[in-house]
């Protein structure tokens, strides 16, 4: 598929631009992110490095909670067959940092039919199973317990089904075929997936800001063009950019290709051994040539995920560039770095995994009962 709207197959950083353009959202610029620390008096690095880099109406939302409206979180995540690596944490970490600085409630939806109904794997059963072990490795990035709802959407049939009902019915199918392509072959299920992503953007009477990948937006669109039908509000989105996967500049990180990807639960040689062997360099061939003419660092793996997630000093992170360029750093030394990075974050998660109650996570419905039962009828 060569169509940017439906498969953004991102090349350089002047598709993340044309994508800009095409999807209709911002870029976030100096103003808003001005604006964000002027409220929580900090960065976090993923803005910082303009990972996150477009929105929708996140401007509107800052300036409409200082005069006191509120907005809640909603993020998801479907499990497919196989596990989770560190980009599919990435819209997590920066959520959780939201929730910690605004102190808001979060929904995260684990659809476990969406990849099913998109026939990414045949194996139901098998989706049901990291369905909750996503839910587990989600719930360790550190969120409030008391303020993060997950639920898998086959397990939470009465709180999604009915608001459903009534999304489906305002979303035709030419439109969904527009903004999502499906074909011939597409299953029936996809179609109504679309109502079932949206319903989360109304459990609570706020406005839902979306932090996720810049694929996910076209739900959101929808959501917006609904949204003023039922009394709710439009859905805010903050977009991040893919990650690269370790075979080198604009490659996926494929979950089921294990030398492109890094697992969150990789154990340490695994990730050195990964590290090491794959991670597409920017150095130079021998020693004596990187130390005569010095590497690349814009086209090199291990610099790419310190730059955007793992060297949060930005005067560190400067000073690798420049001694990476004069060939006063290695390869193996940049990678030995990066290891060390990586791991120390993927050790916490790791830790906290194994004494997690996901019980203490998982949403009863309450919240978005209460809006329901006297709101949602149209
Ligand atoms: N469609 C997303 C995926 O493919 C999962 C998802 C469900 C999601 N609800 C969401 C992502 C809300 C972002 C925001 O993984």
């Amino acid at each position: 598929m060569d169509n940017i709207l439906i498969d953004p197959n991102i090349k350089s950083e002047n598709d993340y631009k044309r994508l800009v353009e095409i999807f209709g959202v911002k870029e976030l610029n100096d103003n808003i992110i001005n604006l964000l620390y002027d409220i929580v008096g900090d960065l976090h690095v993923l803005i910082r490095r303009r990972f996150f880099y477009a929105h929708r109406d996140f401007d509107i939302l800052l300036n409409e909670y200082n005069n006191g409206k509120k907005f809640f979180l909603y993020t998801g995540r479907a499990p497919s067959k196989s596990k989770m690596h560190i980009g599919h944490l990435i819209p997590f970490i920066f959520t959780k940092w939201l929730q910690d600085k605004f102190d808001v409630n979060l929904y995260i939806q684990i659809p476990d039919e969406e990849k099913y109904w998109e026939k990414k794997a045949d194996n139901y059963s098998e989706i049901k199973e990291y369905a909750i072990e996503d839910a587990k490795t989600i719930a360790s990035v550190g969120f409030n317990p008391d303020k993060t709802f997950i639920f898998i959407n086959s397990e939470y049939i009465d709180h999604l089904y009915k608001p459903a009902i009534y999304i489906a019915r305002e979303i035709n199918l030419n439109t969904a075929k527009n903004v999502f392509g499906f074909d011939d072959e597409s299953t029936i299920g996809l179609p109504f997936y679309i109502a079932l992503q949206i319903v989360p953007t109304f459990f609570e009477n706020g406005v839902p800001l979306i932090p996720c990948g810049v694929d996910q937006d076209p739900y959101f669109r929808l959501q917006r063009d609904i949204a003023p039908k039922f009394g709710y509000n439009k859905a805010s989105t903050i977009l991040s950019k893919f990650v690269w996967g370790l075979q080198g500049p604009y490659t996926k990180m494929s979950a089921s290709d294990p030398k492109s990807a890094i697992f969150i639960d990789d154990d340490y040689d695994t990730i050195k051994e990964k590290i090491n062997k794959y991670a597409f360099s920017g150095g130079k061939p021998t020693l004596e040539e990187h130390r005569k003419y010095g590497g690349n660092p814009d086209i090199d793996v291990s610099y790419f995920w310190l730059s955007v997630l793992f060297e949060e000093d930005d005067k560190k992170l400067f000073e690798i560039r420049e001694k990476y360029i004069q060939g006063e750093l290695t390869t193996g030394e940049l990678k030995s770095y990066t290891i060390e990075k990586i791991w120390s974050f993927i050790k916490e998660i790791q830790d906290r995994r194994k004494n997690i109650n996901i019980n203490k996570y998982m949403y009863d419905g309450k919240l978005a009962k209460e809006m329901w039962d006297w709101e949602f009828e149209l």
